[in-house]
């Protein structure tokens, strides 16, 4: 779908958008809409249960009258709750409304209803930013009744006062869009096509936007001495990949943030071996590592004035004559001892090490982790809120305002010392379980091992928000949600860039 900004104009052909405040009254676009037609909004209005609360549409074909196939009135609730946010919804709702309708081209006409905290340009760029988002298809592997995926919906113009303005803004929105979609391809993407192997070959399709991509093969890690991420792959045909993806865009030398993410590319549980229903959509258990990739992505692209390095450990977790055992003990990187006690928290194994590599070779002054790492974040939080783990509260607090910022929420959990010695080893420096209780914080106390203490550091389990079997939400599809990257540009736009 191709989205455009255009300034206003006389007559509008397609599908003609136009916006309603609070008890249905008409914005001047809509007012001049309704007129050109003959008064057809004003005359649906009085039969109508239509209100002009947010989202709401009232939707008329073939409007008599005008040129426009349709004439949409959509409502934007009250003027002063009308933000960024709730236009990029509005917009990615009415696309959804229209994107299989038969209608192959939309104007979106929204005023910014007086009071309201946006401007004019800031407006048509989200309103841009949410349509584009909505229109996010994964039909790679569709063969048949291609016609009833067929989007009809091809181009979205929003039509606005100051057009170099929000195409300005809209450079960096579409800069991030196009990320999010990398992530949520890569999480879309079936276990037997994107292998560790081929993940880090798409990887290196950044360069191209000036990201140095760095893979280390089995051979290099095994000198570096990253045993615990080995350990995980060596059950598997697919050999083991660790991609550093570096883009500075800052003006000044400065140390960067890291970002560390995990790159299961199957889950299988290893000999610790999952359930049939469990296994079920563990291709996305790299959800972690497509959100870095994905960032990494958005930041080039929009050439962020910034210095971050995305880490990502790349394995497969499978059960063989090879693979590792449930009572090994293996030496990480950091030289801490491990004793692998299930095979299916693996997740901290490959970040372990993953972590470590990013501290050791890049000095960052932050890293941030993320990870698909526990059900017991999904028994917890639902698909609502990813969980949040930290050694420092300004990092945490920056992380959670970004997250509401962009409508990718994070819930702090505590971490302590009572935790830490849930994961006490009789035999090694610690163990790769806790116990019953409290899952995804022991986990969480597993990776802060592999934390310099002066190292500023976040963990977010995203193993509930990095897909959703759910159905299609406004901003956000089923199955890979891309989860992570808006988050995180936002995070590095506020507080990281020069
Ligand atoms: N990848 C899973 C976590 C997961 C579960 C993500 C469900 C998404 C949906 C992780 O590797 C795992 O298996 N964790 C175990 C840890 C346990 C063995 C300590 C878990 O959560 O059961
Ligand atoms: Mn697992
Ligand atoms: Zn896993």
């Amino acid at each position: 779908m191709q989205v455009s900004f255009a300034a206003p104009r006389a007559s509008t052909t397609g599908a003609w958008v136009v916006g309603s405040l609070a008890d249905g009254v008409l914005t001047s676009a809509a007012q001049h809409a309704d007129k050109a037609a003959g008064g057809v909004l004003t005359r649906a209005l009085k039969t109508s249960r239509f209100k002009g609360k947010a989202n709401e549409i009232l939707e008329i074909i073939a409007p008599p009258g005008i040129a426009a196939s349709r004439l949409l009135l959509v409502g934007l609730g009250k003027a002063e709750d009308f933000s960024a946010s709730k236009a990029e919804t509005l917009a990615a709702i009415v696309t959804g409304r229209l994107i299989t309708s038969g209608e192959t081209q939309a104007t979106f006409e929204i005023d910014t209803p007086k009071g309201a905290k946006l401007k004019a340009p800031q407006l048509a760029a989200h309103l841009a930013f949410g349509a584009q988002l909505r229109s996010y298809q994964f039909t790679t592997y569709r063969r048949k009744n291609l016609d009833d995926f067929q989007q009809t919906l091809k181009s979205v113009a929003i039509a606005t006062s100051d057009v170099a303005a929000a195409r300005r803004n809209w450079q960096a929105l579409s800069a991030v869009a196009e990320g999010v979609f990398l992530a949520r391809n890569l999480v879309n993407e079936p276990p037997n096509i994107l292998t560790p192997a081929e993940f880090a070959r798409r990887t290196k399709a950044l360069t191209k936007l000036g990201v140095k991509v760095t893979v280390l093969d089995e051979a290099q890690m095994k000198k570096l001495g990253m045993n615990a991420l080995l350990g995980v792959g060596q059950g598997s045909e697919q050999r083991s990949q660790l991609v550093a993806m570096e883009w500075n865009g800052s003006r000044k030398s400065k140390a960067p943030i890291a970002l560390v993410g995990k790159g299961v590319c199957f889950d299988s549980g290893g000999l610790s071996l999952k359930t049939g229903a469990g296994m079920m959509g563990m291709k996305g258990d790299m959800g972690g590592a497509a959100a870095v990739t994905g960032t990494i992505h958005a930041l080039a692209a929009r050439k962020a004035k910034a210095h971050v390095v995305g880490i990502i450990g790349l394995v497969e977790n499978m059960p063989d004559g090879k693979a590792q055992r449930p009572d090994d003990v293996v030496e990480s990187m950091s030289g801490q001892t491990i004793e692998i006690l299930n095979t299916d928290a693996e997740g901290r194994l490959v970040l372990a090490d993953a972590l470590w590599y990013a501290q050791e070779k890049y000095k960052p002054s932050a890293v941030i982790d993320l990870a698909t790492l526990t059900g017991a974040i999904i028994a917890a939080l639902g698909a609502e809120y990813a969980g949040l783990f930290s050694n420092n509260d300004k990092l945490s607090t920056q992380i959670a305002d970004a997250g509401k910022a962009e409508g990718e929420l994070v819930w702090r959990f505590p971490m302590g010392p009572g935790y830490d010695k849930l994961i006490k080893s009789k035999i090694a420096d610690m163990k790769n379980i806790g116990g019953p209780f409290a899952g995804s914080i022991t986990a969480a106390q597993f990776l802060q091992r592999f934390v310099k203490d002066k190292t500023a550091w976040a963990h977010l389990d995203i193993a509930g928000v990095a897909w959703q079997d759910g159905e299609q939400k406004p901003l956000m599809p089923t199955w890979g949600t891309g989860w992570g990257v808006r988050i995180l540009n936002r995070l590095i736009a506020d507080h990281y860039e020069t």
